[in-house]
């Protein structure tokens, strides 16, 4: 499965992704992140990969969110794609950094107006009484930003998980599954294969 062997796990992880998005019938930027706060109790939700490059993987959320209080108790993640059509996995691990002002303000002016409403609306992972209180926080901020420009709340950015370890996984015959490890060492990567 692995012909060339990569010495670059973020080349290798752009090709996969650009396979992916060619074969996955629904967002193939779908990713389980996984976090641990001090509790000690791991936590893991879906989130969408917004960027990727050799300083790692982004995605944004509310920083009112429960994910965002685990991310200050302990800012390390775990990160873990799944692509059915391409039977493929890979999994991130490492520490998680916010992204800059300008980096989340540049994405916040890509999303359609009504999901730049519904960040302002939302008081993700708190208490909702019912459905009416947040169309009508969706009503408000409506009004209140009329039809000029939305701009990014001071509680809604993005992360990027630093990867410190990447592993490839592509199922093979009788579960022998093809399994490569990267993990990071200096400036470059030390690659090893694992059994199934
Ligand atoms: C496919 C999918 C993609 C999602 N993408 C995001 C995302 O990019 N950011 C986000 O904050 N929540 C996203 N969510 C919602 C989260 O899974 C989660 O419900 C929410 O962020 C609250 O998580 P928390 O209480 O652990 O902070 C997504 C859910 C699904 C099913």
């Amino acid at each position: 499965m692995f012909e060339k062997e990569e010495k670059d796990p973020i080349a290798l992880f752009t090709a996969w992704f650009e396979e992916a998005c060619a074969s996955e019938p629904k967002i193939p930027d779908a990713v389980a992140l996984a976090t641990v706060g001090k509790d000690g109790a791991p936590s893991a939700r879906m989130v969408l990969l917004k960027a990727v490059d050799g300083r790692g993987f982004v995605f944004y959320t509310n920083l009112e969110s429960d994910k965002a209080r685990e991310l200050r108790e302990n800012p390390r993640a775990a990160l873990c794609f799944y692509w059915k059509s391409l039977d493929r996995q890979v999994r991130v691990s490492g520490r998680v950094e916010p992204v800059s002002e300008g980096e989340a303000d540049a994405y916040f002016a890509t999303r359609d107006r009504l999901s730049q409403i519904g960040a302002w609306a939302s008081k993700q992972s708190r208490p909702l009484e019912g459905r009416l209180e947040l169309e009508k926080r969706v009503a408000e901020f409506t009004l209140k930003f009329g039809v000029g420009a939305v701009p990014r709340p001071d509680f809604w950015s993005g992360y990027r998980v630093v990867p410190e370890r990447i592993e490839f996984w592509s199922q093979a015959a009788f579960r022998l599954h093809d399994r490569l490890v990267y993990d990071r060492d200096g400036d470059g990567w030390q690659m090893k294969r694992l059994y199934p």
